[in-house]
């Protein structure tokens, strides 16, 4: 029977380089000849890009923050039945942008959802399927770079609802991450998302390399 494979979460404020280290990750592990695979959050099934349309439209503003909770853990179930399952269970390993540190931070620490309901579906949704990432990568930049970043690519969608909530929230977001990071630290590495792309790359490669390694310690292979 094939080992599992790793769940590698990179998450972060909008625009902290995720889904580039997330793309350098991947290229890492495949010239190792390793399987893996990279996706997203909310999203990765058909189902999960059809909640992913109606959660970050603009009538999401105008949605409960408990209802987009649920709409994310509805995508998150299909997700985790669906491609985090079958995948780790065949040995390919899983980077994914966002998962439920995104939910603690944005809904949660943010709009005010009450952590026990979070709690609660992190316990039916994703303890109880054994799908608990093996490691967060968080890269922390400031409110202020990410709205540099977000001009710098002038990139703001007129129907992206959460990036379009100003200055005050970006900054909220960055504490729930620091505040998320503090609580977990034994599934969080916190790197400092200012500094280079090839540094950071680096930096998460010796992550990957050691979590690796304690796979090869256990069964003596890969
Ligand atoms: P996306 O376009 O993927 O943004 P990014 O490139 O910054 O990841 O949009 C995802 C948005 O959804 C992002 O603003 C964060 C938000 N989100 C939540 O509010 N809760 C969640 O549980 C998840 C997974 C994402």
């Amino acid at each position: 029977m094939a080992e599992r494979g790793l769940f590698v979460v990179l998450e972060g404020i909008d625009n902290c380089g995720k889904t580039t280290q997330s793309r350098y990750l991947k290229d890492y592990l495949e010239s190792q000849g390793l399987p893996v695979i990279q996706t997203r959050e909310p999203g990765g099934t058909e189902v999960g890009e059809e909640i992913r349309g109606v959660l970050l439209k603009n009538r999401a503003r105008m949605m409960d923050p408990v209802s987009q909770t649920l709409l994310f853990y509805a995508a998150r179930k299909e997700f985790i039945v669906n491609v985090v399952q079958p995948n780790l269970g065949k040995g390919v390993h899983l980077l994914t942008d966002r998962f439920e540190a995104s939910t603690y931070v944005y809904q949660g620490y943010t709009q005010g959802v009450d952590l026990r309901l979070i709690d609660s579906l992190h316990d039916d949704v994703v303890v109880a399927a054994c799908c608990k990432p093996d490691l967060y990568v968080i890269l922390d930049i400031t409110a202020e770079e990410s709205f540099r970043r977000i001009e710098n690519q002038n990139n703001l969608g007129q129907d992206h609802v959460f990036e379009n909530q100003g200055l005050g929230f970006m900054r909220k977001l960055r504490e729930g991450y620091l505040a998320f990071a503090e609580k977990h630290l034994e599934e969080v590495v916190l790197l400092n998302g200012m500094l280079s792309e090839q540094d950071l790359k680096i930096q998460i490669g010796l992550y990957i390399d050691l979590l690796l390694g304690e796979r090869t310690d256990v069964t003596g292979k890969i």
